[in-house]
């Protein structure tokens, strides 16, 4: 896409990438990204907000030269991460007079992952303004909006927030704002579990802290921008919000059959009981999705069954994953079956220090299922469903 005018002197000069599935080595990209910058020309100085994943550094480079940009005097990072700083070498080269506006902590980690020079940066503290002319930034200090030296940039005048990842969401679209918001509110809980979740209770103070801005737009630097804030911060109120839902995710795996049976007559149990049920074959699921199960629910069940005296590795994958990502659940239970024993419940529960959970009785056979199995599985059903009603999880 060319660069796109958002305001009078406010640029989108970003980068579409459609075909990237991959982020992080680890996350599922269905859709797609993109890495937005924005250019911002104020009467007397230009700014630059953050630039493009280094894979797409010709596209950024390609815009700046379409708008005839001859000096740059910022180039705001407002995060580290390469996907946003990796083209910032290339852009400092083309316009050295350039000064890069970063948190404290930001200029370390540049310094340590694009070997930025020191003399380079400009350091800016949370609320300091750099005046543009007849425009105005002002840098909002917002830590952990995934990084520990990430900030939030705020053009004054036309009441705009760069946030960088914050609000974003991996979605590859030729739309500048939001146009379909079902499709934009999953990508962007998706993102949000993904990549926001473990900071939970800091997001709620940065959203604290922006609750005191007029904000008309929001500019995120992955996916679409939001002309109507009010519906990705309430999205967001509602994700970062105690209590859970009145839903159980089960993420499982079955070798041999065995604990499929079981978590087919448990799902059935608790939908049964009126309790929403989430189940995620470990063996093909899109880890995305069972993340974003994750934001809502009350209780999680693990199905798994029993290798080599311990869980099985997919198991033990959707275990650590719940455990980094660190979701409000509440209840934690574990479902499986076994050829001669071993200790699946001992290591699994080991594996979620993170969780704040009660451990339910967990229910583990031997082979087959039986009759007794059965109805251990309906009493650990009865106890999920009666614990959700007592919390009031609706
Ligand atoms: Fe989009 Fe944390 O980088």
């Amino acid at each position: 896409m060319k660069p796109r005018e958002i305001k009078r002197g406010v640029y989108w000069v970003g980068a579409i990438d459609w075909d990237r599935r991959l982020f992080d080595a680890l996350i599922p990209l269905p859709d797609g990204t993109s890495y937005n910058a924005y250019l911002i020309k104020g009467n007397k100085k230009t700014a630059l907000i953050d630039t493009v994943d280094p894979t797409m550094k010709d596209v950024l480079i390609n815009h700046l030269n379409e708008l005839k940009v001859k000096s740059i005097d910022y180039v705001v990072a407002n995060h580290a991460e390469q996907d946003h700083s990796g083209t910032i070498p290339q852009v400092l080269e083309k316009y050295p007079e350039a000064r890069l506006v970063v948190t404290p902590k930001c200029k370390d980690m540049l310094i340590d992952l694009l070997l930025v020079p020191e003399e380079k940066f400009k350091t800016v503290a949370d609320r300091e303004t750099i005046s543009l002319g007849d425009r105005t930034l002002e840098f909002i200090h917002a830590p952990w909006v995934h990084w520990p030296e990430t900030m939030l940039t705020y053009l004054r005048e036309d009441r705009i927030l760069f946030p960088c990842d914050f609000f974003g969401s991996h979605l590859a679209t030729t739309d500048l704002y939001v146009t379909d918001e079902g499709q934009v509110y999953e990508a962007a809980k998706r993102y949000y579990a993904e990549i926001m979740m473990p900071f939970r209770t800091t997001i709620q103070k940065n959203l604290e802290k922006i609750r005191g801005y007029e904000i008309s737009l929001i500019a995120p630097s992955h996916g679409p921008m939001y002309d109507k804030p009010e519906f990705i911060i309430k999205a967001y109120n509602s994700w970062v919000s105690d209590p859970p839902k009145n839903i159980v995710v089960i993420p499982y795996i079955s070798m041999h059959g065995s604990t499929r049976q079981m978590v087919a007559y448990f799902v059935e149990a608790l939908a049964q009981k009126g309790v929403t049920v989430q189940q995620f074959d470990l063996s093909v699921t899109d880890i995305g999705k069972l993340a974003m199960a994750l934001v809502d629910a009350a209780t999680v069940v693990i199905g798994a069954p029993t290798v080599l005296a311990g869980p099985h590795p997919n198991a033990a994958y959707a275990a650590f994953l719940a455990n980094a990502l660190r979701p409000k659940v509440r209840f934690v239970s574990i479902i499986g079956s076994y050829g001669w024993g071993g200790k699946t419940v001992e290591q699994l529960a080991a594996m979620i220090p993170n969780l704040k959970v009660e451990v339910l009785e967990p229910v583990l056979c031997q082979g087959l299922p039986r009759e007794a199995d059965f109805k251990a599985l309906d009493r650990l059903a009865d106890t999920i469903a009666q614990k959700h009603k007592e919390q009031d999880f609706a």
